[in-house]
This record gives C-alpha cells, structure tokens and sequence, in this order.
C-alpha cells in the first residue's frame, strides 16, 4: 500500500475546501504521521506538536525577520520581495517581523503604552458594545459578523488610538485595506489595496502626530509622541508602522475570536448554559475557545543557528513553521482535545504565540471578547443560527478562521 502524501502547508489553508470544512481532521493526521514536517513546497518544517510548537515560540533567540530565511524558505522569502533596500528596515517593518534588539527597542515602550490603556478602557469597551447591540434591537434577523464582531475592534482600537468620530468610516476602510498585509498568498491587486491603504493610514498618523505634539489628548497616539519626545529610540516611521501594526494584529483576530465564540456557544447550548448561570466564568469560556478555534493557525520563526526542532537538526535560516491551531488539539496535553468544555482546568493553549513576541494585542482581545460575550447573550438570552443547518461560511484568508457571515435571529 502506498503512503498517501503529506499536505504541504498551503493545503493547510481554508483556500483548501477539505482543511476549511474540517482542518483538525488533516492535523490530527499529520500529527500522528509526521508531526515535524520538512514540507518542500514552503520550504519550512511545519511543527504540530505541543511541545515542539511552544519550545519554539518560547525560544526568545531564534529569528522572525524573513530577510534572515534562506532562499528555499519560500513562504518566509514572499514578505521580503516588497522591500525597498534604501529605506531603513524598522521603517517599514513593524515588530512582528523584527528581531532583537530593534524588537525589544520598539516593543517595550509600545507595550508599556498600549497595556496602560487597556488596564482602564474597560468602560470604553462596554460604551462601543452597548452600542452595536443598540443597533441591532428590535431586528428579526441579522448578520452578527457585519453588525457586531467586524465593527467592536475597530472601533475599540480607533477609540484607543483617538481617531476622531467623523474619520471613523474612513479608518474602518483602511483598516480592511491593510488586513492583506498577513496574507502571504495576496494577488498584485490585493497588494495594490494594502499599498493605498498603508499611505492612506500612515498619513493620517503623520498629521495625527503632529497635531497630539501641539495638543496632548488622552489617547495612545499622545502617548507614544510623549513617549518619544521624553527621549525614547524610536522614529516617526517607527511609530506609524508599529501603530498600524495595531490594526493589522488587532481587528479580523479579535472579530473572529468573538465570531467563533458565538458559534460553539450556540452551537454547545450545555456550555453556554454554564456561562448564563454564572457570568463570572467568562474568562474561561473565552481561554477555551481560543483553544477549541484559534482565530489564527499559525506562526513561524527561523533557525539563528544550528539547532533541533521536534527532533529534526536545523542550520540558521532555516525556517519553522508552528501550527497553532494543531498543538491546541494535541491529545498530548490536553484530555479528549476535541471537546469543547468551558470548564476544562488545563488550558495552557498556544493560540497568542510565546516568548518574545507573544500578542501584543492580547489583554484587549481578552477584554473586548469577554464583554461582548456576556453582553450579547444578556441582551439576546434566545440567540440563534438563522440556518443552523447550513455549513458556516468561513473566509477564505489563509491562517486566519473566521466567518464571513453568520445570521442569528435573538
Ligand atoms: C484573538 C485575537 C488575537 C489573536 C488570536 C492574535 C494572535 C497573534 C499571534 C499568534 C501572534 C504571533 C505570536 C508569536 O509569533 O509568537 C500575534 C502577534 C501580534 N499581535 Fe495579535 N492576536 C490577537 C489580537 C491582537 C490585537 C487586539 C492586537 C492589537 C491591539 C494584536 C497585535 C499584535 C501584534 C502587534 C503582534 C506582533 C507582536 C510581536 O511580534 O512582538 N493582536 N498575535
């Protein structure tokens, strides 16, 4: 009997109807058979056990630049072909792709700014919910991913950053264009897209900045300009880079995260059952559905040396892709991984990534998830799928899973 192939990494994608219908059917199978996979169409070895994908995102000295991959590393090397080599490489890279020290430089200060704000924007969070909710009262039926998980983010993130009330349309655009900036798989016009929307936001900062040096406001582009004139290394390009980098990381994620939710809470009506008696338990309903349905399957670094990933030796530039989305269903380490069980009490799952350049965006992803969640099921105690039959329109945006749509009846 003939082996049947291994998937290549871009089989691992919703572009895939097999892997966008069921992906743990194909991860579990590629687990099993082969779980440190040299795959030669990416030119990574692609890692979906536990183990191996948490000691390689916990590992703070291996790379993230693809500019460091070695030609074959063809995934990595796509992110490289846009760059302009007379343009300083933290001007147009922001930290995800960055490594130490430009990382840690740039990181720290972002990070420091960004959780300040988070720490008391919970009443903001609640304000724009209540809202959207508002919006949608009184509707026999709605679509929840355009009315309520698309919106949240990327008004939650505008209001951090203070985008001003009538630029909001525009900002909510922009922030779709430059989405494409994770795709790897991007068409020239989906490029082009990402291009206009990059110059459009990063004018916007540009004059935003210069108007919080003149007038402080209380709001995150205040800080990071405060930040900088109190004597931070960082530049003007680094700061609209990274703070675009805000919506970039921040928006589809946290739309999907609240989408999936709502789909396995309805979908589970035991669990959602434990969560409607007792709200309190919200935060672990939210850390089990980012184990159960990570909005984003995968993450990657590259070889600084010679090392040993899942049992395979590596040379520098080689490089690793972790599948997230795999090692939170290893049977490994979490009992009977496929049950959705919001109650569960090891939940270590992988879905913000590790080490150094673990989410960001995290503690805001957490809040605006656990708000919505419980507002949504107080205000809307009978919610529905409309066609709870039909098979979920998921995106087709490689590595993301999320909706497109999702229509409920309250
Ligand atoms: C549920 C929602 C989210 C998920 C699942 C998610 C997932 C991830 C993952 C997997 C990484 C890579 C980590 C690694 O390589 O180890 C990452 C990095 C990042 N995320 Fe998120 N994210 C979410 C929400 C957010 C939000 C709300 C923001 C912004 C406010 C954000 C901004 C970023 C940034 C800037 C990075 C790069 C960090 C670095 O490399 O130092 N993310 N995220």
């Amino acid at each position: 009997m003939t082996e049947r192939p291994l998937p290549s990494i871009f089989e691992l994608t919703p572009l895939n109807e097999t892997y966008r219908v069921d992906p743990h059917t194909m991860l579990d199978d590629l687990r099993a058979r082969c779980p440190a996979h040299r795959d030669p169409v990416s030119g990574s070895l692609v890692l979906t056990r536990y183990a191996d994908v948490r000691a390689v995102v916990n590992d703070r000295g291996l790379w993230r630049d693809p500019i460091r991959a070695e030609e074959g590393a063809v995934m990595q090397r796509r992110f490289v072909t846009e760059l302009d080599p007379s343009v300083p490489r933290t001007s147009t890279t922001s930290i995800l792709m960055l490594d130490d020290p430009d990382h840690a430089r740039v990181r720290q200060p972002l990070a420091q700014a960004l959780y300040a704000r988070v720490a008391k924007f919970k009443p903001e969070v609640e304000r724009i919910i209540a809202e959207a909710l508002d919006a949608v009262a009184g509707e026999p039926e709605f679509d929840l991913m355009a009315r309520f998980c698309v919106p949240i983010p990327i008004d939650v993130i505008a209001s951090i950053l203070g985008v001003d009330h009538d630029r909001l349309g525009d900002f909510r655009e922009w922030s779709e264009g430059v989405i494409q900036g994770l795709n790897p798989f991007r068409t020239p016009e989906q490029t082009a897209a990402m291009m206009a929307a990059s110059e459009a936001l990063n004018a916007y900062f540009t004059q935003a900045m210069a108007e919080r040096r003149r007038t402080p406001r209380d709001d995150l582009i205040s800080d990071m300009v405060q930040i900088q004139a109190g004597g931070a290394d960082l530049s003007d390009d680094e700061l609209r880079i990274n703070l675009q980098a805000l919506l970039v990381g921040g928006n589809l994620t946290t739309t999907d995260l609240i989408g999936n939710a709502v789909r396995l809470l309805i979908q589970n009506p035991g669990e959602l059952a434990k969560l409607k008696a007792d709200p309190g338990i919200i935060n672990a309903v939210v850390e089990e559905v980012l184990r159960y349905d990570p909005p984003v399957d995968i993450t990657g670094r590259i070889a600084s040396g010679d090392m040993e990933a899942g049992g395979c030796p590596l040379r520098a530039g080689q490089a690793m892709t972790v599948v997230l989305r795999a090692a939170n269903r290893d049977p490994d380490v979490f009992e009977d991984p496929h049950r959705f069980d919001v109650t569960r009490k090891h939940r270590p799952h992988v879905a913000f990534g590790g080490g150094a350049h673990i989410c960001i965006g995290a503690p805001l992803a957490r809040l605006e998830a656990q708000v919505a969640l419980v507002r949504l099921f107080e205000r809307f105690p009978d919610l529905k799928l409309a066609e709870p039959e039909a098979t979920p329109e998921w995106r087709t945006l490689p590595f993301f899973r999320g909706m497109e749509r999702m229509l409920v009846r309250p």
